[in-house]
């Protein structure tokens, strides 16, 4: 017995009756059970198991670069001289790389790229990134004191989340995603204890929103919770839509009308691929919309190194603008970012090579311009062979990927396999991927860890695979999808 007179308790601290409960809700289907399966069939190819396939194709995850896409070579030179200073005398790099990794290191602390940087991000670069923001939005004004960087855009969302949450029961905050949705969303809010507002996006008008069903899911959701903020991920992940300008004003209004915070999640800016789409920023829009707009409505948008023609996922680059935050709680902002030191201050290179990327005249500007636009050229033609392919199988629908980097296409599945997969207690498109991955190697990610309106199943699918693996990957999910309809008919 402790001196107290409680019992010390035996066995661990840490159980799963006694962890963080919030914990536990999290899912998060990118790297879920069929990944987690994918990874265990590729030991077992290794160690000589027979399968009816010899690779696993992963189309599950938006990573470029495990997929075979080549790094931009400019900014593999830059990071290389500041990682390694020495290679400033070396004669085979262009003076531009020289001159962007002398600039970078003047702002490291002991122009090292190992010191911790400011908590909001290294000056130079959060000024380079206002001036693309400015460039990019026509000319409207951008201050680098309203910029983050940030690990990644998911850093930067969480952390927004984590500001906006408060209250208890019917007060408690409620965040409106869209369905299907990107579910580091519904990941964070669950960890966060806020109340996920499900909008369903329109698959009939090529996954739009649409403000009717907006202010639907708005009012029920008044019932139970304080709904204080939207988000919209625009070209949208999963379902691969760009959005119309005249779809954004109306967010716009939505929001100042209702009092809602705006989230707009722009990583896949550069990604945009059909004919007669364009990206429109939110921070663009809304500046355009007038001052009843633009001096009233709270907006924090987001970019990444991760996605467009980058694919630089591992360095964690990102950034966030933020626009009429109160200045109290821009402090509090300040302040929490700080808890966390900075970003990586790789990451914060890279997007300032991004933001700051070679221009006209300087020698790095063709290669550079011949890569970024190979490497977007190559992700159009797979968008546009991907829908095509998964049009062309009876059974599957595929609106068109307009953007980013994904196909979210809708599947007939047979009531028989409805059933089974329902007496397993599995939802009827994980049995449907699991079952593919089984018997042809192709990993997808099930629609349902997505969210989709209820009795219609979907998988999504990256485009990613170089385009040979991508027809290979596109030929064996008609095969399979035939075989699977007819067993279960
Ligand atoms: C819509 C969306 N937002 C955010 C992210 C997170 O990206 P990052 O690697 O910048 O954290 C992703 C990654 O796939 C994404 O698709």
């Amino acid at each position: 017995m402790a001196e107290n007179g409680v019992a010390p308790p035996r066995g661990k601290v840490l159980t799963l009756d006694t962890m963080n409960p919030t914990v536990k809700k999290v899912e998060y289907a990118v790297r879920g059970p069929i990944v987690q399966r994918a990874v265990q069939i590729e030991k077992e190819l290794k160690e000589g198991v027979k399968k009816p396939f010899d690779e696993v194709i992963k189309a599950n995850i938006g990573d470029a670069h495990a997929m075979g896409q080549q790094p931009i070579t400019f900014f593999r030179q830059v990071l290389a001289l500041c990682s390694y200073p020495e290679l400033l005398n070396d004669n085979t790099f262009p003076e531009d790389a020289k001159s962007r990794a002398r600039r970078i290191l003047q702002s490291c602390g002991g122009s090292s790229m190992g010191a911790y940087s400011a908590s909001q991000g290294i000056d130079c670069v959060r000024q380079d990134v206002a001036g693309y923001i400015e460039r990019r939005d026509g000319g409207i004004p951008c201050d680098p004191d309203n910029i983050y960087l940030t690990t990644g855009a998911s850093d930067g969302i969480v952390t927004m989340l984590k500001l906006l949450v408060c209250g208890e029961g019917a007060t408690r905050t409620g965040v409106m995603i869209s369905i299907p949705q990107y579910p580091l969303y519904s990941a964070a809010l669950a960890e966060l204890g806020a109340v996920q507002i499900n909008y369903y996006l329109n698959e009939e008008t090529c996954w739009s929103m649409d403000i009717d069903e907006l202010q639907r899911s708005l009012e029920e959701a008044r019932r139970h919770c304080n709904p204080r903020a939207i988000c919209i991920i625009n070209p949208g992940n999963p379902t691969g839509q760009v959005q119309t300008r005249e779809c954004i004003e109306e967010v716009i209004r939505f929001a100042a009308k209702e009092r809602l915070f705006l989230m707009a999640d722009e990583v896949y800016q550069d990604n945009v691929y059909a004919d007669g789409c364009q990206f429109h920023s939110f921070k663009k829009v809304l500046f355009e919309m007038g001052p009843e707009y633009s001096d009233t409505v709270e907006l924090a948008s987001f970019h990444s190194t991760s996605k467009c023609y980058m694919g630089e996922c591992g360095f964690r680059g990102g950034y966030m603008e933020i626009i009429n935050m109160d200045t109290e709680v821009k402090a509090q902002l300040t302040k929490l970012v700080s808890v966390r030191l900075c970003p990586p201050v790789p990451g914060q290179a890279l997007m300032d090579l991004v933001v700051n990327s070679p221009q006209p005249g300087e020698p790095s500007y063709d290669n550079f311009m011949k890569e970024r636009t190979a490497t977007l050229n190559v992700l159009a033609e797979k968008a546009q062979l991907t829908q095509e392919m998964l049009n062309a199988v009876p059974g599957i629908s595929c609106s068109p990927v307009q953007g980013a980097m994904y196909s979210f296409p809708r599947i007939t599945i047979p009531e028989k396999a409805i059933k089974e997969a329902k007496a397993l207690g599995q939802a009827p498109d994980m049995l449907y991927c699991m079952r593919m991955l089984e018997e042809t190697g192709i990993c997808l990610v099930p629609g349902s860890g997505f969210g989709q309106k209820d009795g219609t199943y979907h998988f999504r699918m990256t485009i990613l695979p170089p385009t040979e693996k991508l027809k290979i990957l596109l030929d064996k999910v008609k095969a399979f999808h035939r075989r699977f309809t007819e067993q279960y008919s």
